[in-house]
């Protein structure tokens, strides 16, 4: 059961919702406008705010549903956070578009939502308060990733290491993010 939930995550998590959208619509392609990113904050800037909340909300979906899932088959939580960023390398590197996806926050919110909401909960909350104060979409996503792992380790240790590996290609993926931001080119709202 674990490794046909983890096949199938992986396959959910390859739609990505901000290609797909894109081509439904006939609008601009994420991957080749913007910031080159297929995710909500790209399809914000390219597509509007109604196509980037659909987005959101089915990139959030893909990362959650597995691990809800996982959890009615009886896995343990640690299975169901292996599941669940099986739904996140599928956004990453997904099978359907070459391999070529996006950064991977918000499936990686759902996943949270479903694992330990208090960790979704402030993860979610840093993001929001580092995105007013600077309006720098990746800066939000690189501080609130790790500040999950402390809370984590204290209170959910059975998924550190799961959590630890996504937040670690969550940071490898924003690494053009960070070049940009340290040359103070990042793109702002
Ligand atoms: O979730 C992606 C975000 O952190 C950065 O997106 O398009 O600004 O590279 P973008």
């Amino acid at each position: 059961m674990f490794w046909l939930l983890t096949l199938l995550a992986y396959l959910l998590g390859s739609l990505s919702f901000a290609i797909l959208l894109s081509r439904l619509v006939d609008g601009p392609d994420p991957r080749t406008s913007g910031s080159g990113n297929p995710g909500a904050t790209n399809m914000l800037r390219v597509a509007g705010w109604r196509l980037a909340a659909v987005t959101l909300l089915g990139d959030l979906l893909k990362g959650y549903l597995p691990v809800l899932i996982a959890y009615l088959a009886g896995l343990s939580a640690q299975q169901q956070a292996w599941v669940g960023l099986a739904a996140v390398l599928g956004h990453l590197y997904p099978l359907y578009f070459r391999f070529r996806g996006g950064k991977g926050v918000a499936t990686a919110a759902g996943l949270l939502i479903g694992i330990f909401p208090p960790a979704a909960l402030l993860a979610v909350t840093a993001w929001l308060l580092v995105f007013l104060l600077t309006r720098t979409s990746s800066l939000a996503s690189l501080i609130a990733t790790p500040l999950i792992l402390p809370l984590l380790a204290w209170q959910h240790p059975a998924v550190l290491l799961p959590i630890s590996m996504l937040t670690v290609l969550i940071v490898w993926r924003h690494r053009s993010n960070l070049q940009d931001l340290l040359a103070k080119r990042e793109r702002h709202f």
